[in-house]
């Protein structure tokens, strides 16, 4: 198993560029399920999780073609509309293959994806959008068994703010009979990009990027290009990597214009934080000052972003309080970052971060993505050397990330 070694210590200066949002790519290469001619896209990026979801397409018979970051795929002649557990519980995202399965192909069979490091995460809210436009749909030795002659639009109201259940009943929706809509929807921008990305291939969507969606059905969707918005978590990631280290950093292929609750938060630690058209540039001061947050839905602070903000109020002035309200058990890097010698303590979903003049290398593990990316985070301030082993995690979302650290000064080596 590949572990990181970082030697903190640096202030991190200069230029990288942002890659492809994951979060974005994953519904976006599961909406080619919905025609069956080829679509294009642009920017994916090359992660792990990337090759699982398309492994899981050419399994279901889609022709896939890659050459760097272009993605062509025909679902043309797609034979098997079936997402085994053996590739689902590796990625609780191949979930989004559900609806563009049922609408085009009236079935589909999709493990479960059962629970995961942050908290149960269940898909009840996917399946009760799809049996309110018409499916049957049961759920059997763990896989969901979805079933109808045609999708009905109809009006769906989930229960809470759901980013992949929008996702998943939006594609869903395209194909359906009559319009559909999605009310309490997730208003996320990777919600946006998907709604850009179908429209481009013929759907008929309006409100996306707002609480309702709404859907008219077309008979069938066509071939498209699309380009994948840039990662809005992997921009914030390498902003506090910067304020952490007290660095001055500029981030292309992104903009602000995603991420303004994390930006306000940077400029609240004492960060000048500047956007440029197509780019970000950051100056952190000598020390952090704390900050408090709780995150929630978009446009309020991402529960994607939560780790890495522990990182850096391990290290500020003052003490900061962090609710998490979107996942029950996503505090999993707290107890690593005090092996790092962070003062922090927890209470149920709320955390306590006093800050301390410094941190030591130690080695920690990763217990998911983003908390992978926290102790990296921090890894770069303490004192000697951390490892940090299980990294796989990251190799699930973040491109060449120890190549992008490097580029900005970071002494950071993987061992295989
Ligand atoms: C997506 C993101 C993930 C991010 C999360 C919250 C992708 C591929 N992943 O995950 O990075 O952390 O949004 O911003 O885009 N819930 C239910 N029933 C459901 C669906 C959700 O109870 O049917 C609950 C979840 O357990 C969670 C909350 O709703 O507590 C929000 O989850 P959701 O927005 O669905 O997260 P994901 O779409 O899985």
């Amino acid at each position: 198993m590949d572990k990181l070694l970082i030697e903190g210590g640096v202030r991190l200066s200069g230029e990288i560029a942002i890659s492809g949002a994951k979060n974005a790519a994953l519904p976006i290469l599961c909406a080619a399920l919905l025609t069956s001619e080829p679509v294009t896209f642009t920017n994916v990026p090359r992660l792990n999780d990337i090759g699982t979801l398309l492994r899981l397409l050419e399994q279901m018979g889609v022709k896939v073609s890659r050459d760097g970051d272009t993605v062509t795929l025909d679902a043309g002649g797609v034979n098997n509309p079936v997402a085994s557990y053996e590739m689902v519980k590796t990625m609780r995202a191949s979930i989004l293959v559900l609806g563009p399965l049922v609408a085009r192909f009236g079935e589909a069979q999709v493990s479960l994806p059962g629970g995961c490091a942050i908290g149960a995460r269940p898909v009840d809210q996917h399946i009760k959008g799809l049996q309110a436009m018409g499916a049957e749909v049961k759920v059997e030795h763990g896989y969901v068994h979805a079933k109808v002659p045609k999708l009905k639009g109809a009006r769906l109201f989930t229960d809470m703010v759901t980013v992949t259940g929008t996702e998943n009943l939006m594609m869903a929706a395209c194909l359906a009979d009559g319009e559909t809509v999605i009310e309490n929807a997730a208003r996320e921008p990777e919600v946006v990009d998907l709604a850009n990305c179908l429209v481009a291939m013929g759907a008929q969507i309006s409100g996306a990027g707002g609480d309702v969606i709404r859907i008219k059905g077309v008979p069938a969707l066509h071939g498209a290009t699309h380009r994948i918005m840039p990662d809005r978590i992997e921009t914030g990631t390498y902003l506090c990597a910067a304020a952490i280290t007290g660095g001055d950093v500029r981030v292309t292929g992104t903009s602000t214009c995603y991420l303004d609750a994390v930006v306000d938060k940077l400029m609240d630690a004492g960060c000048e934080v500047i956007g440029e058209r197509d780019a970000i540039r950051l100056k952190a001061p000598a020390r952090l000052t704390s900050v408090s947050l709780r995150t929630a839905p978009y446009p309020a602070f991402p529960t994607d972003m939560q780790a890495q903000f522990m990182a850096i109020n391990a290290v500020a002035n003052g003490t900061a309080v962090i609710r998490e309200t979107i996942f029950e058990n996503r505090f999993m890097h707290a107890v690593e970052l005090q092996r790092l010698g962070a003062d922090l303590r927890i209470d149920g979903n709320t955390a306590f971060v006093k800050g301390v003049e410094r941190l030591q290398g130690a080695t920690v593990m990763a217990t998911d993505l983003r908390a992978s990316a926290s102790l990296i985070i921090a890894a770069l301030v303490a004192e000697g050397e951390t490892t940090v082993d299980r990294i796989y995690h990251l190799d699930r979302g973040y491109e060449r990330l120890e190549e992008k650290l490097s580029a900005l000064g970071a002494r950071v080596r993987r061992i295989r």
